[in-house]
């Protein structure tokens, strides 16, 4: 076994997710859209990170998810995938991507998997989307389930609203659970519903149930990042905390930045690069100010000669200098 192999970081699997909830571990979720943020939740240890399509709203300013597209995830989930070494990645499939027959959410969730190396992918409803999450799973596709508040809905809900409130909705959402895990869902999101109704699904499926505004009674719980890092200041949804007042860290530190600028106190001599003074000198010769010129370039060629060989055995030795990564 190569070295690398041998230290390579195991990535968390849908079967270490399902021990999780058995042993009544609970389980860590958050949203992700890029390789930064991926890093840092997976240094955090969190267990699974969702490429959300929120993308659509937290990142590219759209009000709903609708208008997010499958290349949209895609190009999100691989940076995600690249940033996150040990959580579970799952992707979103955008509006318009399975609803249209498990034959075009195969060929789109195919996409999805190859093209970003995530380890599954999740998808809004249940009952209605059973035969799209059998098929799938059939093929080798794990799938994340999502119900109660399913943000691509959202024109048919009339808004955000909380679902599954009165007994006929709350059956419904019940028989959604059973129907995603009889299906061969790994897990289900449960979104904006009442805390009690979480609690009696989470008890009548074996599957993870991940609560965002459902509750403490689930498996886990998501959020989206920008939320609970208080990257938002404008709205908090109810069931989001901010553990970060996140802007405010990020204003104090580009205020740093500008007013530093504005003292000329920043780059300091660690943060610049020199060069050669003999170099300095010839190209102070050779591009003399507008009023002055170059008569006699002999003494100019041999200043040359001298400092790219001093540049050159400059350049083997670890000077410090590097531009760094
Ligand atoms: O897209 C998303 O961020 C989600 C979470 C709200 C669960 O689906």
């Amino acid at each position: 076994m190569s070295a690398t192999r041998a230290t390579a970081v195991k990535r968390i699997s849908i079967s270490d997710l399902q021990a999780m909830r058995d042993k009544g571990q609970p389980i860590t979720m958050v949203t992700a859209y890029d390789y930064p943020s991926a890093r840092i939740i997976d240094q955090a240890g969190l267990p699974i990170i969702l490429v959300g399509d929120s993308l659509g709203m937290v990142m590219l300013g759209y009000d709903s998810t609708i208008p997010v597209t499958v290349d949209d995830m895609i190009h999100h989930g691989k940076a995600v995938v690249r940033g996150a070494k040990r959580a579970h990645v799952v992707v979103d499939m955008p509006f318009g991507s399975y609803q249209t027959g498990w034959q075009d959410a195969m060929r789109n969730a195919t996409r999805i998997m190859q093209e970003t190396g995530a380890g599954s992918v999740k998808l809004e409803g249940g009952v209605r989307v059973a035969e799209t999450v059998h098929r799938l799973t059939e093929a080798g596709i794990p799938v994340m389930g999502h119900i109660g508040l399913t943000p691509q809905s959202v024109n048919q809900f009339g808004g955000f609203k909380l679902q599954g409130k009165t007994p006929r909705e709350a059956v419904a959402v019940i028989a959604d659970a059973r129907a995603l895990e009889e299906a061969g869902a790994y897990a289900v999101v449960l979104e904006t519903v009442p805390t009690a109704l979480a609690h009696m699904i989470t008890q009548r499926v074996k599957i993870p149930t991940i609560g965002i505004g459902a509750g403490p009674f689930c498996s886990g719980q998501v959020q989206v990042f920008h939320d609970m890092l208080g990257l938002y200041e404008d709205f908090k949804p109810k069931h989001a905390r901010r553990f970060v007042q996140g802007a405010q860290v990020l204003r104090d530190g580009l205020i740093a930045y500008r007013e530093a600028v504005e003292a000329k106190e920043f780059p300091a001599a660690a943060e610049s690069f020199y060069m050669d003074e003999r170099a300095l000198a010839l190209i102070e010769k050779m591009a003399p100010p507008p009023e002055e010129t170059v008569e006699d370039f002999t003494e100019a060629t041999e200043v040359l000669e001298d400092a790219l060989a001093s540049l050159r055995s400059a350049t083997r030795e670890p000077a410090g200098d590097s531009a760094g990564a």
